[in-house]
C-alpha cells in the first residue's frame, strides 16, 4: 500500500480585495511508496511547494484529497496530532530559516521528540543516535546554527525531521543553499537513510543532476499541472511531454554540454497563474500544439504502465526526439558533480520493497 496519496489536489490562492485567484495546484495526484522517492521538478512558480505545503497539513486545499497510509488526512497542520506530525516530517531549503536560532544543535534535534512528550532519558539516546546518523559529532551539540557551516546546519535538519522516525519526508530544495560538497554529501545521507529507513521522499528541487541522483520516480509540475510522471531513467531519456523536454534539456542545466539537442523549442513566456489557457496549459508557447489542444485538456494518458504523460501528440514528441537519448547526458553530468562512480537509481525493486516493509532494507 501506499504511504502517502494525493488525489486530485486544488490549492487557489484569493487575492485579497479581487475575484481573481492565484492557481497554483490544478488537480494534482500521485502515491508514494515505501522507501520510494518522488521527484517534483518544474519552473519556479509551478506549485511545488504549494503541494508540499498541503501534504504537510501546513495549508488547508482548496479541494482534493491526501490519504497517509489509506486513511484520509482532513484539515490544516493544526487539527494534526503531534503523532500525525512525526509521521510526516520536512526538510527546508534554508537551513537557517528553519533552524531556530537560540536553540543548541541537540535542542534542535530534540524538539520533534518534546513535542511527541518522549521521556527525557529515551530522547537523550535517540538524539545521540540520529546525530550519528547524520554525522554529526557530539563535540557539536552545544553550539548554535549560527556557530556552525551550512552543511552542518543542514545535518541538523535531516537529524531533526529524521528523529521521529517519519515515513514521509518532504525535502524542498533541500541543497540549493549549499556548496557541491556538501550538495553531494546530504543527497547520499538522505540515500543511505532511506535505505536503512525505508523513508519515502518527495523531493523538490530544481537541481536536476541531483534529481535524477535520488529519485526513482519524477513527476513533472507546469502550472500547477502533473504533465508527465514516471520511472526517473525513462523521463530523462525519453520525456514525452513537450513541457519535460524543454525543461530536461533547458538552461537549468548548468553546464551547456548536456544540454539536449532537442527539436523541441518552446515559445514565449509562462502564462499567468492567475489567467490560465483554457486546455492545455502549454498550448500557446508549444511548436506541436494542434487545435484540440486548445480546446481541451489533454487526458492523463498512460504511454506505458508506469509513465504518463498529458499530452495528445506524445508519440510525435518520442518520434521527434528519438535521437536523442538523455539518459548518458545525465548519467555523466552526475559522476561529474558527485564523484565517478556513482549510481544513478532505478525503482526500488520488489524484493527491496518487501524487505523495507519488514524493516530490513
Ligand atoms: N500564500 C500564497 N498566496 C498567494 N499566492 C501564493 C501563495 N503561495 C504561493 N503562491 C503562488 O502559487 C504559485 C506556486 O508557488 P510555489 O511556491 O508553490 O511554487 P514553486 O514551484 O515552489 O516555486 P519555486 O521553484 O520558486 O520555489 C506561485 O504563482 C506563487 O506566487
Ligand atoms: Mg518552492
Amino acid at each position: 500500500m501506499s504511504v502517502l496519496t494525493v488525489d486530485d489536489l486544488v490549492q487557489h490562492f484569493p487575492i485579497a480585495g479581487t475575484k481573481a485567484k492565484v492557481r497554483a495546484v490544478n488537480g494534482v495526484s500521485f502515491t508514494l511508496d515505501k522507501g520510494e522517492t518522488l521527484a517534483l521538478v518544474g519552473e519556479s512558480g509551478s506549485g511545488k511547494t504549494t503541494i508540499g505545503r498541503c501534504v504537510l497539513g501546513l495549508i488547508q486545499p482548496t479541494a482534493g484529497r491526501i490519504s497517509y497510509k489509506g486513511t484520509a488526512l482532513g484539515g490544516s497542520r493544526t487539527v494534526r496530532s503531534p503523532e500525525l506530525r512525526g509521521r510526516l516530517q520536512l526538510v527546508f531549503q534554508e537551513p537557517s530559516e528553519s533552524l531556530n536560532p537560540r536553540l543548541r544543535v541537540h535542542e534542535l534535534i530534540d524538539e520533534p521528540l518534546r513535542a511527541l512528550k518522549v521521556p527525557r532519558a529515551d530522547r537523550e539516546k535517540k538524539v545521540r543516535e540520529a546525530a550519528r546518523q547524520v554525522g554529526l559529532a557530539e563535540s557539536l551539540f552545544e553550539k548554535f546554527p549560527a556557530e556552525i557551516s551550512m552543511g552542518l546546519q543542514q545535518r541538523v535538519g535531516v537529524a531533526r525531521a529524521m528523529i521521529s522516525d517519519p515515513d514521509v519526508v518532504v525535502l524542498d530544495e533541500p541543497t540549493s543553499a549549499l556548496d557541491p560538497t556538501a550538495r553531494a554529501e546530504i543527497i547520499d545521507l538522505l540515500i543511505q537513510i532511506q535505505r536503512k529507513l525505508g523513508t519515502a521522499y518527495l523531493f523538490i528541487s530544481h537541481d536536476l543532476s541531483a534529481v535524477r541522483h535520488i529519485s526513482h520516480r519524477i513527476a513533472v509540475l507546469y502550472l500547477g499541472k502533473v504533465v508527465e510522471e514516471g520511472p526517473s531513467a525513462k523521463v530523462f531519456a525519453k520525456p514525452g511531454h513537450p513541457y519535460s523536454v524543454a525543461l530536461l534539456s533547458s538552461v537549468l542545466l548548468p553546464n551547456p554540454r548536456i544540454r539536449s539537442q532537442s527539436q523541441i523549442r518552446l515559445a514565449g513566456e509562462i502564462p499567468s497563474p492567475i489567467n490560465l489557457p483554457k486546455a492545455c496549459y502549454l498550448a500557446g508557447r508549444c511548436p506541436l500544439a494542434i487545435d484540440r489542444c486548445r480546446e481541451e485538456m489533454p487526458p492523463a494518458e498512460q504511454v506505458a504502465p508506469d509513465h504518463m504523460v498529458r499530452c495528445y501528440r506524445h508519440a510525435d514528441v518520442a518520434r521527434l526526439d528519438d535521437e536523442t537519448d538523455q539518459f548518458d547526458r545525465f548519467q555523466g553530468e552526475v559522476e561529474r558533480i558527485l564523484g565517478a562512480g556513482v549510481e544513478t537509481r532505478a525503482a526500488p525493486s520488489k524484493v527491496q520493497k518487501a524487505g523495507a516493509e519488514h524493516g530490513q532494507a
